[in-house]
């Protein structure tokens, strides 16, 4: 695809940031868009910006979408710890659902070309064997109403594409981190950074995570290559068991990892009493993902090797958060 007018929802949002600063960098025109009237301190490669208002079945796009050749779709009610909805999955729906397909809706009426939707591993489930892999032609099976409302806007985009000329690519990243990390990542840095010792020696499972950097590559590739239209993608950069993690992270902060053994079993008791037992299930169980597909079609791997990821999640960190000794 030759387009190079690209609109980017969630442009302020730790994704979005990455793939407008790498989109720009190849010579696209970025619009961003986002709640904020004007955009977030720090985000770089944006021709402009334009804001929205709530994104649900109601949103107006037209001015946003106008001259737009490719729409990015980021923009997704993720990463809520504590739920205050009275009723989460139709907040998720309301969003992440009907937001979606109003927007592609009114994407393909404009004559937007491609529309990439950043979706999630989730929609497959929450955990694998430590071997085997999900692949994109596994069925769905998502666990909460987060990866159930990704799992519908999936389905509604392809409706959408079914009636229009505009061309869907999905994207279901697992974990992502980088500069500017929330949530579990961030948080376990933070207790490596600390040196307290973990109880994850005997841990022997396997989980698939991305760069950031390599996501907003792989969102390049779907923007770019003729074969990605109408594909779904499973995207990774690496597999890690968590005290590999622990110990990489560790060397990236120049610290010494702190890891002793526990019994699985007794951590999966132990955890409902410490910490939230889903954050535990997370560093205890395995999602890998097999991302033969992208690789194979989209002639597609990651440019910046994990080591160098890592490094650059770390000086980050250190930057935000780093203790002087
Ligand atoms: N980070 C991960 O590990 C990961 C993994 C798989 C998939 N994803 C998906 O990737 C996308 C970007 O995630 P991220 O990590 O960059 O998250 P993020 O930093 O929280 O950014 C999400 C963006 O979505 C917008 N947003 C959030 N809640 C909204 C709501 N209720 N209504 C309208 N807009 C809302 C925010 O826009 P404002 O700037 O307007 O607040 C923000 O820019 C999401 O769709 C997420 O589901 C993320």
């Amino acid at each position: 695809m030759s387009a190079r007018n690209v609109l980017v929802t969630g442009a302020g949002g730790f994704i979005g940031r990455h793939v407008c600063a790498l989109l720009a960098l190849g010579g696209y025109r970025v619009r961003g868009t986002g709640r904020r009237s004007t955009p977030a301190g720090g985000i770089t490669g944006l021709k402009d910006w334009m804001p929205v208002g709530a994104v649900d079945a109601n949103t107006d796009w037209s001015g946003v979408l106008e001259g737009m050749e490719v729409v990015v779709h980021l923009a997704g009610r993720a990463h809520v710890m504590h739920d205050r909805a009275d009723d989460p999955l139709a907040e998720y729906r309301r969003v992440n659902l009907a937001g979606t397909e109003n927007l592609a809706r009114q994407a393909a009426r404009l004559g937007v070309k491609r529309f990439v939707f950043m979706s999630s591993v989730k929609v497959h489930g929450e955990s694998t064997g430590v071997a085997r892999g999900f692949t994109e032609n596994d069925a769905p099976n998502p666990g909460d109403a987060y990866a159930l409302s990704k799992w519908e806007a999936e389905q509604a985009l392809r409706r959408v594409s079914d009636e229009s000329e505009m061309e869907i690519v999905v994207l279901r990243p697992p974990l992502v981190y980088g500069p500017g990390v929330g949530a579990n990542f961030l948080r376990l840095m933070r207790v490596v950074d600390l040196g307290w010792p973990l109880p994850f020696a005997w841990i022997r499972n396997s989980r698939s995570l991305i760069y950031v950097g390599n996501l907003a590559d792989a969102v390049r590739a779907c923007l770019e290559s003729e074969s990605a239209a109408g594909r779904t993608y499973l995207v990774k950069d690496m597999d890690v068991s968590t005290p590999e993690l622990i110990r990489m992270m560790a060397g990236a902060l120049n610290r010494r990892a702190r890891l002793f053994g526990v019994p699985p079993a007794l951590l999966r008791g132990g955890a409902w009493l410490v910490l939230r037992p889903r954050m535990m299930q997370r560093l205890l169980d395995s999602l890998v993902i097999d991302d033969a597909h992208i690789r194979r079609e989209l002639s597609w791997s990651p440019p910046v090797p994990v080591p160098e990821a890592l490094a650059r999640t770390a000086l980050w960190f250190r930057q935000m958060y780093g203790r002087t000794s």
